[in-house]
């Protein structure tokens, strides 16, 4: 039986931190699963299909030879009914500080509330991405601060086609 593992977030959009999360869970599982969330709680910047396409070329560009071992798909409605949809009961979410804690211990406990077979495993984000967030990367790009090197070089371009006052960093 291969071991796999969901991925979830809204990655909106994915960041360096994400890809390396990507990367290195693919040391432990033979197969994961980047599901976008279909319906974020705030209006994404990017939609659904665009989303998936930069998680897939940022995976292609980054480490081709992980791609066939990775699906880039997207949910609606609840994690715990997209898991059992899947069959798969691993979840892994990234942590990057303590700020997040409250926040995942919330949701993981909900989740094996709603469904006892549902587990998630976390992975601490490396220390030189545990400062970047979605959110913020949308927010300085959105000002036209430089964000490269915070995100993949085809995100860097999804966002700099948005925001023009990022082309000066080009
Ligand atoms: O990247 P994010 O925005 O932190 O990811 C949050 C996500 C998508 C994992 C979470 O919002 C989620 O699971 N949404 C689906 C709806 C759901 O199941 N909500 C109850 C969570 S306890």
């Amino acid at each position: 039986m291969p071991r796999r593992a969901i991925y979830p977030g809204s990655f909106d959009p994915l960041t360096n931190g994400h890809l390396s999360i990507i990367h290195r869970a693919l040391r432990l599982v033979d197969e994961l699963v980047v599901a976008v969330v279909g319906n974020p709680k705030k209006a994404p910047l990017f939609p659904v299909d665009e989303r998936k396409a930069l998680i897939r070329g940022a995976i292609e560009a980054s480490a081709p030879e992980l791609a066939s071992r990775v699906e880039i798909d997207h949910f609606e409605g609840l994690l715990v009914d997209y898991r059992a949809k899947k069959g798969i009961p691993t979840i892994l979410r990234g942590l990057r500080a303590v700020s997040d804690f409250e926040y995942e211990f919330q949701m993981a406990n909900m989740n094996r509330k709603l469904d006892a077979e549902f587990d998630t495993i976390f992975m601490m984000t490396g220390e030189d991405y545990y400062f970047i967030s979605s959110q913020l990367v949308r927010e300085v790009a959105a000002l036209g601060g430089d964000v490269r090197g915070l995100v993949p070089p085809n995100v860097f371009a999804a966002l700099a086609a948005r925001f023009p006052l990022l082309l000066r960093h080009k």
